[in-house]
């Protein structure tokens, strides 16, 4: 088992519902440490840049208006596997596939408004750590 990192966001639909603190107690819970942490509202270029990897996909024009159309919570969350551990947590990314108890199945509508991200790979997870926070802001714990 390796330490690793993630990187997480939850995203504007879970913030509007005013659940920040259930996602982060299923984290808490799972043993998922949150090492760095902050709120924004992502700018068109900021969502862009992001999601580059998708911007050939017809739904990348809705995924960037979706991820700006308010303020998103993102950390960095620190533990055992942690990528692989933050995607059980989060379920399948079409709500409708999410197994039951997972943050996708319990706060999500649908497959674009789907409450959270959550890095699919240690190398992605340093691109997107990197994307947010400089490692000063990261603190060791
Ligand atoms: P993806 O990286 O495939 O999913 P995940 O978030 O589970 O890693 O896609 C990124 C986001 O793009 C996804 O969370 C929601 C949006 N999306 C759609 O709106 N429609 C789609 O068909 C797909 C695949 C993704
Ligand atoms: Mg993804």
């Amino acid at each position: 088992m390796a330490v690793e990192r993630t990187l997480s966001i939850i995203k504007p639909d879970a913030v509007a519902k005013n659940v920040i603190g259930e996602i982060y107690t299923r984290f808490e819970k799972a043993g998922l440490k949150v090492v760095a942490a902050k709120m924004k509202h992502l700018s068109k270029a900021e969502a862009e840049g992001f999601y580059a990897e998708h911007k050939e996909r017809g739904f990348f024009a809705d995924l960037v208006a979706f991820m700006t159309s308010g303020p998103v919570m993102v950390q960095v969350l620190e533990g055992e596997n942690a990528v692989l551990a933050n995607r059980d947590l989060m379920g399948a990314t079409n709500p409708k596939e999410a197994a039951a108890g997972t943050i996708r199945a319990d706060f999500a509508e649908s497959i674009d408004a789907n409450a959270v991200h959550g890095s699919d790979a240690v190398a992605s997870a340093q691109r997107e750590i990197g994307y947010f926070f400089a490692e000063t802001e990261i603190s060791a714990r």
